[in-house]
């Protein structure tokens, strides 16, 4: 595959944990995205034959572009893990050195590796010698923490391992979601690399997406949470003028049922998982503002302390009380009639949403 031609233009939907399951990666797909990345899987757990690891290796049958992410910090390991992806139809294969959460980087893992940019060109290297002609890229973040943001030394590392392709995410791991991306740092990746770089960060509304590719000179773009919020956001950027009413957005949510369904099974064990995904996934699509009556959009940074629904089903839609959620699964899953009046709202809804929960 000619990544460098794939990725040109592109709109990738980013690996998420949870967020990126099979399912929602279809619906993604069939909304627009280019491209589409599996949840980061652990190298190691892979070569133990861990069944569940195995499971983040799976692409669906109609995926058209379908990458797998591997963390992991030994070049050997992530070899045979490379291979393993390989051999399960991954088009490219991604090293995961932005995870900031502490029971990872504690082992060394995720965005640990910023601090050790050697590290990074061997493991790239061993893996591209494993997998070649299949491309290796790496994600980073911009470094460990806002005193060391080494990341023209780490997209060097990278370049210098082989890999075919740099995402970076513009944010050190300490800033987690705090602070805005930088973005011009995107765009110092892009000019000191010969590699396509894909920026990441804080994309909502396809504007930013014009305008954020147009600062970085980036060849392409990642999106996590506004995919999560607003998986519209690829029919969007391709130029669509999507509805956004309750309605839309409600047949959204059944048609990942749909997919969710002939993925999970109908049965009972199926169900329970599904339940767990919906849950995850209502956490995100209630955090959706539509454009507000001034006519303009609320950016991934912007809390919005205040949102009018435009009527009762958007009020629904926009409810982040765990009744709220039970009653959308229940409806989702069994129906309207089945589901019944919805709950009351809880009387404290003046509290300040936050867009993303820290984690
Ligand atoms: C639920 C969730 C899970 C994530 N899991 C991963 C992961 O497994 N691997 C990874 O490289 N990044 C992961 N990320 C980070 C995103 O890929 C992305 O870099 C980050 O959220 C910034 O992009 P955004 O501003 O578009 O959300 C995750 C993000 C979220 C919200």
């Amino acid at each position: 595959m000619d990544l460098r031609a794939k990725l040109d233009g592109a709109v990738i939907m980013a690996p998420m944990t949870k967020g990126g399951n099979l399912p929602y990666r279809r619906l993604c797909q069939e909304l627009g995205a280019d491209i589409t990345f599996g949840e980061m899987a652990l190298s190691r757990q892979l070569l133990r034959g861990h069944r569940p690891e195995f499971a983040l290796l799976k692409r669906a049958a109609d995926e058209r572009c379908f990458a797998v992410q591997l963390a992991g910090n030994n070049g050997e390991e992530m070899a045979e893990a490379a291979r393993l992806a390989v051999t399960r139809g991954a088009d490219f294969v991604d090293v995961n050195c932005g995870c900031p959460i502490e029971e990872m980087t504690r082992r060394g893992l995720g965005s640990a590796l910023l601090r050790k940019p050697k590290r990074i060109e061997s493991i790239v290297t061993a893996m591209v010698a494993a997998i070649a002609p299949v491309p290796v890229t790496v994600k980073i973040r911009l470094g460990w923490s806002e005193d060391t943001r080494n990341y023209l030394e780490v997209a060097a590392a990278a370049v210098a391992g082989g890999a075919s392709a740099l995402t970076v995410h513009g944010r050190t791991r300490a800033a987690r979601y705090r602070r805005a991306a930088d973005w011009d740092a995107v765009g110092e990746v892009r000019a000191a690399v010969e590699i396509p770089v894909v920026g990441n960060g804080d994309i909502l509304n396809p504007h930013e997406i014009a305008a954020f590719r147009a600062q970085s000179g980036c060849h392409a773009v990642m999106i996590a949470r506004g995919a999560l919020i607003k998986p519209w956001i690829f029919s969007e950027a391709r130029g669509a003028v999507v509805d956004d009413g309750p309605e839309a957005r409600i047949a959204m949510m059944r048609r990942y049922v749909e997919l969710a369904r002939e993925h999970f099974g109908v049965d009972e064990r199926g169900t329970r998982r599904l339940t767990e995904f919906l849950k995850f996934h209502l956490g995100f699509w209630c955090r959706y503002v539509p454009r507000r009556a001034d006519g303009t959009l609320s950016s991934m940074q912007e809390r919005e302390e205040r949102f009018e629904p435009r009527n009762e089903l958007e009020a629904l839609l926009t409810r982040d009380d765990p009744a709220a959620h039970e009653w959308w699964v229940r409806n989702l899953l069994e129906g309207e009639a089945a589901a019944g009046a919805p709950p009351a709202a809880p009387s404290d809804t003046s509290e300040a949403r936050e867009l993303m929960p820290e984690g």
